[in-house]
């Protein structure tokens, strides 16, 4: 059943049928259109357009079509919002053409969209919530793990497995308030707002909006229509999650490898080789790196469909539904996996605590040691680094050279040095907030 057959004279081209048509994707909203439509109705029927027999025939028949609708199947209609009017129709007979009464396909979808989205955002909320859990809980085994801390992937300073998790316990914090905020702009109904000049009958917005849990309504009928900002800020939340997993995952794909070897994958979240048989690949982690680049694309590709767009209403928004929900998709999957997967990580953490021995790691806290005997700073800098150009060459670490051999380069070097730049000792005497050993909740 078409929605729009009366002004025209010949038949829509097949070819322009099937590329016009967004039922294969949109009958996702199918849930969240009919929950719209029931509260469309109880709007007409308090504005006097609907009787109360007629809106109990409506609410039933839309009710049952939920019930009774298998999603997987897709039928021929146009788009999810022609779907379900021609089966109401089809159900209740010419009653069910009443219910379109004062709405648009275009305040229709953006409201769909937003209830869709709103559910999935309670979802992916507990999922975000569930990943930083875990991350805590790690953090909490692993406080005292040293392991390197890296600048351009150099070794630079000891800090602690713990800490270096927190580190991204901090990025899902923020993604979780960027979540948490874009609530208040996607919970905003845009319904009464019409095709884009909202409609002579006399529906209570406020009333609608109630019905559906909105917070709020839009309050210019064209921007209702034609706004997607909401799709948008969600694929930008979504690009920045994925890129904070995507980095943690590169880390860990690289902490996997006989090079480093500070931890091996769980077989659960590993695959193998068909040619190599002693291959054991992290392909968990390397797919969800490689997804990022897919939510990246998803953003950018409404971004760029919004970009020249006239207000109000314009069929390329269409184009907006399989971007949001791809990324959708994505993310929660590749939350769940991630969660799962890092849980499962043998860490090595007698590999880290050796790799974080060698490698001068604690020169600055020479320097620093220098400071506190009243050298300033950047002589001590000096100081220390050819410390270190002379233990290099004799292959020792600082601690390994002798207190005399220490003493040439200062003589306010004293026995108390080497407590001072201890692995152990270097990481408590850090005394930021913020730093390894301070507390972080
Ligand atoms: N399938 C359309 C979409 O997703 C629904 C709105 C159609 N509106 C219209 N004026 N043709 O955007």
């Amino acid at each position: 059943m078409k929605l729009w057959g009366g002004r025209f004279k010949s038949e829509t081209d097949k070819l322009m049928e099937e590329f016009n048509s967004s039922i294969s994707f949109d009958i996702r909203l199918l849930k969240h259109d009919i929950l719209g439509s029931i509260a469309h109705a109880k709007g007409l029927y308090k504005a006097g357009v609907l009787t109360e027999d007629e809106l109990n025939l409506i609410e039933k028949g839309l009710k049952e079509i939920l019930d009774e609708t298998n999603v997987g199947e897709i039928p021929n209609d146009e788009d999810v919002h022609s779907y379900v009017e021609r089966l109401l129709t089809e159900k209740i007979g010419d009653v069910g053409r009443k219910l379109h009464t004062g709405r648009s396909r275009n305040d229709q979808v953006a409201t769909d969209e937003r209830l869709y989205l709103r559910d999935e955002i309670d979802k992916i909320k507990e999922d975000l919530i569930k990943l930083i859990d875990t991350l805590k809980e790690m953090a909490e085994t692993y406080k005292k793990a040293i392991m390197p801390g890296y600048t351009h992937l150099q070794r630079a300073q000891p800090v602690t497995f713990g800490h270096h998790l927190l580190a991204y316990v901090e990025m899902f914090k923020r993604d979780l308030s960027r979540l948490e905020d874009m609530v208040k702009r996607v919970n905003v109904m845009p319904l009464g707002s019409g095709a884009l000049a909202g409609t002579t009958f006399d529906i209570d917005r406020k009333y609608v909006a109630s019905l559906l849990g909105f917070d709020d309504i839009t309050l210019n009928s064209m921007d209702g229509v034609s706004d997607r900002d909401f799709v948008i800020e969600f694929l930008s939340f979504a690009s920045i999650t994925m890129m904070h997993l995507s980095r943690f995952c590169e880390e860990l794909i690289l902490w996997s490898t006989k090079e480093f070897d500070f931890i091996e994958m769980d077989d659960r979240f590993s695959t193998g080789s068909s040619m190599m048989p002693q291959k054991k690949n992290p392909d968990a982690a390397e797919l969800i790196r490689g997804k990022t680049g897919r939510v990246y694309g998803d953003l950018i590709t409404i971004l760029t469909v919004m970009k020249g767009l006239s207000l109000a209403y314009n069929k390329d928004m269409q184009e907006d539904k399989e971007a949001l929900f791809d990324g959708i998709d994505t993310l929660k999957m590749s939350l769940k996996v991630f969660t799962e997967m890092i849980k499962t990580i043998k860490v090595k953490t007698d590999n880290m605590e050796k790799a974080a021995k060698y490698g001068y790691m604690n020169a600055t806290d020479f320097a620093d040691y220098l400071v506190s005997k009243g050298i300033p700073f950047r002589t001590a800098h000096e100081i220390a680094g050819k410390v270190v150009l002379y233990a290099i060459e004799r292959n020792l670490a600082i601690e390994d050279l002798p207190l005399n051999e220490l003493k040439k380069f200062s003589d306010v070097i004293d026995e108390d040095v080497y407590e001072a730049i201890d692995l152990k000792n270097t990481l408590k005497k850090k005394k930021t907030i913020g730093a390894p050993t301070s507390i972080q909740s």
